[in-house]
């Protein structure tokens, strides 16, 4: 990467073709946000300073980015930080990358809670980085939240991201399993949502996920057990105490999961007004029961 001097352009070119050959998808743009991210710079800024050159000290910090990257680390992991419903949020491994899917939940449970008369109490089971909480808090005032996961990691994070958006006085992240950590508050029956994105890839299809998923992001994120269906079953057995009359449950569910994850949350969950939520794709992604 020596000789002539190296201008932003002539970085951003020489990076997207080296990541085409990496065989590591959309290069051109992971040098602009690598680039952007070691020079501060917003990306049309990149364009409209295309010529000038790198400073040494700039050059080794992207050099530092490209290394991470070409590694195998995803995107948002080397830069630290990623977007979710139009929200900065921090990101680190193990915890779970948010991902735009996640956003129709988060889309979802707005649309019905703004209907709902305040104050509102929603939880959120398997928070990560507080994605589904600190975007849902954010966008409406009235609710407050308290959100679990079983990391450490996790609830550090989530904590660090609703500080970072403002709302942290709106959120209680407690660590435990599912929703065990709200036996000792006063919910019964006070809950006007909960919301998960649980673990739901079947173990059986841990060492087919891409490489970038499987050896950075935690697999208790992601796995499902057997079937994938494991979390759906637990989170039915208890929601019917915690929801409030008119509350409901609204879940992720993955590629082909739907109909199933509605019986269980008919069945043992003994839910009714089940909804089903497609994405842009024709993917059932969200399920929504009431009680
Ligand atoms: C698919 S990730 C979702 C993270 C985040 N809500 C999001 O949408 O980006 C599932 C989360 O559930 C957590 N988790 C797994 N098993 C759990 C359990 N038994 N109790 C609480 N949280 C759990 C994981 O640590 C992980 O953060």
């Amino acid at each position: 990467m020596e000789n002539k001097p190296w201008t932003i352009l002539r970085i951003l070119n020489w990076t997207a073709e080296y990541l085409d050959q990496k065989g590591i998808e959309s290069g051109r743009l992971n040098a602009e946000r690598m680039l952007g991210h070691a020079l501060g710079k917003r990306r049309l800024d990149l364009y409209l300073e295309y010529d000038c050159p790198l400073a040494p000290s700039d050059l080794t910090a992207y050099k530092s980015l490209l290394r991470k990257r070409t590694s195998g680390l995803p995107l948002q992991y080397v830069l630290g930080e990623t977007e979710f419903f139009s929200l900065p949020f921090s990101v680190r491994p193990p915890v779970l990358i948010p991902r735009p899917e996640t956003e129709m939940l988060v889309q979802a449970a707005l649309d019905r809670l703004r209907g709902m008369e305040g104050p509102l109490w929603v939880a959120d089971i398997g928070t990560g980085s507080g994605s589904i909480s600190v975007a849902l808090t954010a966008h409406l005032d009235a609710v407050t939240m308290v959100a679990t996961d079983c990391s450490e990691e996790a609830i550090a994070l989530a904590g660090e991201n609703a500080r970072r958006n403002g709302v942290s006085d709106r959120i209680t992240f407690l660590r435990g399993d599912l929703l065990s950590p709200l036996e000792s508050l006063s919910f019964v029956n006070g809950l006007n949502a909960i919301l998960s994105n649980p673990p739901y890839v079947r173990t059986d299809e841990w060492d087919a996920l891409p490489p970038e998923i499987r050896d950075h992001e935690s697999r208790m994120a992601l796995d499902g057990g057997p079937d994938g269906l494991l979390f759906y079953r637990r989170l039915a057995e208890s929601v019917g105490q915690y929801l409030a009359p008119n509350g409901f449950l609204s879940v992720e569910v993955g590629d082909g999961q739907a109909e199933a994850v509605q019986e269980i949350l008919r069945g043992e969950g003994g839910l009714s007004k089940i909804e089903i939520i497609e994405d842009l794709n024709g993917i059932a992604r969200v399920v929504v029961a009431s009680r």
